[in-house]
């Protein structure tokens, strides 16, 4: 059974360098570098590069040269890009990025023709491709009411709906209806800004967890970098660790977890069997840099999961 995702698509220009810098500071010693991103596009190359389904991707980008490069990178996945629509006289998406030394990042997104994506290009969508779907997966760089419109659609037709709260917006979030939502999947940060209570330790994540589940959300993962996933189903509480690897760049981890969850989820595989395999995703893209270029395949996720 295939998958659907709906997102954003942006050029990152990435800049890597010792420290990150204070408001008001200049670091020198950096190194450029330019990739393809956008959370939503990064967990659609997660899902296509770990499934053996089809992954349909519903995104926009601009009529200009970062659009162009962009839709001809996605083609090269062998994504369903059919859905994908050229905005003419936007700007595509751009995201400018400080990662230091020790892989931690600064985000900053012009979102451009990504906030163009209307729910009309969600209703667009014909119902036998959501018919053939099993798992939705949307963050929050897309409107918020084409993100509804895919969410109501996906529930119609069956599908299990994932929503990244990423970049978190506890506003936005309870917008959408959380009772629309079957996993909710924020990282700490996330967490702690939607619940309004801190996230530090496994203790404060099941806390969290448990708070959004009352929301009306069934099923939370919480990611927690280096420190692995928190995982809420139903009653039932697990805390997974991660694999221990030498991170060097943290873009697009919590895409490549979204992703390669949505795979597992697809394939009929119980949530904390899915959360480890997405876990194991996350941990190999963290030793890669830039986003999309660190993104595993089924075969090396599969290889480290079996070390
Ligand atoms: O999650 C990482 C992504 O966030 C980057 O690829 C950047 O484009 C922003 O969307």
């Amino acid at each position: 059974m295939s998958i659907i995702v709906l997102g954003s698509i942006n050029t990152d220009l990435v800049i890597r360098s010792p420290a990150l810098p204070h408001p008001g500071e200049t670091i020198l010693g950096g190194e450029f570098y330019r990739a393809a991103g956008g959370k939503g596009a990064n967990q659609a190359v997660a899902a296509a590069r770990s499934s053996r389904e089809q992954v349909t991707f519903l995104a926009a980008v601009g009529d200009d040269t970062f659009g162009g490069e962009s839709l001809a990178g996605l083609k090269r996945e062998h994504l369903d890009t059919r859905f994908l629509k050229v905005i003419p006289g936007q700007p595509s998406g751009v995201a400018l990025i400080l990662v230091d030394a020790s892989g931690q990042n600064l985000i900053s997104v012009a979102s451009g023709a990504n906030l163009h994506l209307r729910p009309d290009d969600v209703h667009a969508v014909p119902t036998k491709v959501w018919q053939d779907a099993r798992v939705f997966v949307a963050c929050l760089e897309s409107p918020l009411e084409t993100v509804m419109a895919g969410l109501r659609r996906a529930k119609q037709n069956g599908l299990t709906t994932i929503i990244n709260p990423a970049p978190a917006d506890r506003e936005i979030l309870f917008a959408v209806g959380l009772r629309l939502i079957d996993l909710l999947t924020p990282n700490e940060t996330e967490a702690a800004l939607l619940t309004g209570r801190e996230v530090l330790t496994a203790d404060d994540a099941e806390a969290a967890a448990r708070q959004l589940q009352s929301a009306g959300c069934s099923r939370v993962i919480i990611t927690r970098g280096e420190q692995g996933c928190c995982v809420l189903d139903g009653d039932v509480f697990v805390n997974l660790p991660a694999k221990r690897v030498e991170a060097i760049d943290a873009v697009a981890a919590g895409d490549v977890f979204n992703g390669a969850l949505a795979t597992a989820l697809a394939e009929g595989r119980s949530l904390i069997e899915a959360a480890g395999w997405a876990s194991t995703a996350a941990a190999i893209s963290v030793t890669r840099r830039g986003a999309q270029p660190s993104i595993p395949t089924r075969d090396e996720i599969a290889q480290s999961a079996a070390t």
